[in-house]
């Protein structure tokens, strides 16, 4: 069974089966995917980022206490009619519009949290022999030039291959990222020839690191079959990408706009706070009350 299409890729991967520990107890009960961003779950925010870029199947690898995924993208009849009636028709729409076509979602279950090269795995059947946008829901972006993984889709119709995005960080903060050795010369689009998951600053062969949107060939999935477990005793998505660096063509597209890293409570701060000054209905209003708690803060003695 796999999903058939028309566009060069045309299906989007999410997985969203991970335990969300750096947010608990938040994510008890309460799936790290649906945390609000302003008034949106991330959720929300990667699947728009996936239409814009054309996507048009939507396949969640979901585990146990995600249903609220699931419920969020549903139909929500009575909610509608309650909205229309009391004339707030604008909300019934958004509301309306926010989930894909019927028969475009599917939900596949990972079982058991065993890492992200795993959870893409769980996917196979449902991809099959097809390119697909991988999307980490927890990371935010919000492209200068469009939608990111736009970008990624483009650079694939170009070279082929696996395509990831990528973004310079501290020497300091490599060992929390896939680390990418680009061929010398290489600019926005780099020709990647090794990948290291998680290397110290010392060993880190540079400073882009690998961040959530990727368009990957399916033979990733053969790769991820015969994995073992890698760092974190995970089964790591960065060393199936890497065991296919000899066959495959693997570019990194470097981040042209911003990225929230929303899988830690400050990227998450961050996020609502820049989001919420972009949004002209409410920009002042966060201006001030961000403001007022700086001031309270230092006033209190409590910058360093
Ligand atoms: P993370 O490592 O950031 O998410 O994985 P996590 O494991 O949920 O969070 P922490 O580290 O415990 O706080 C990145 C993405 O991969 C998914 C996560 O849901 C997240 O979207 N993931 C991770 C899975 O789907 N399955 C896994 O086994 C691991």
């Amino acid at each position: 069974m796999s999903i058939s299409g028309t566009g060069s890729v045309d299906t989007a991967v999410f997985t969203v089966g991970g335990l969300g520990t750096r947010f608990l107890p938040a994510t008890k009960a309460l799936p790290k995917e649906m945390l609000p961003v302003v008034d949106k779950p991330l959720i929300q925010y990667a699947v728009e980022e996936a239409k814009e870029a054309g996507i048009e199947y939507f396949v969640f690898v979901t585990g146990r206490g995600k249903t609220a995924i699931e419920d969020h993208f549903d139909a929500h009849p009575y909610l509608e009619t309650a909205l229309t009636d009391r004339g707030k028709h604008d909300l019934a729409e958004t509301i309306n519009g926010d989930r894909p076509e019927p028969g475009h979602l599917v939900y596949v279950r990972q079982a058991e949290p065993l890492g992200l090269g795993h959870a893409v795995w769980c996917a196979r059947k449902v991809v099959g022999n097809r390119p697909f946008a991988l999307f980490l829901p927890d990371d935010l972006i919000r492209g200068n030039n469009g939608p990111c993984i736009g970008e990624l889709i483009d650079v694939h119709a170009e070279h082929g291959g696996n395509v990831l995005s990528v973004m310079e960080v501290d020497r300091e903060a490599t060992s929390q990222y896939g680390i990418v050795d680009s061929e010398p010369g290489s600019k926005d689009v780099m020709r990647i020839r090794r990948v290291v998951e998680k290397p110290s600053p010392a060993d880190a062969p540079s400073r882009y690191a690998i961040i959530g949107r990727y368009v990957l060939d399916p033979t990733v999935f053969d790769h991820l079959a015969t994995a073992t477990r890698g760092a974190g005793n995970e089964i790591q998505l960065t060393d199936a990408i890497e065991s296919m660096i000899p066959t495959t063509p693997l570019h990194g597209v470097v981040l042209n706009g911003r990225r929230y890293d929303c899988g830690t409570k400050v990227g998450y701060i961050e996020a609502n706070v820049a989001l919420g000054l972009e949004r002209s209905d409410l920009a002042q209003d966060v201006e001030r009350v961000v403001r007022d708690a700086l001031d309270r803060h230092t006033s209190l003695g409590r910058v360093r």
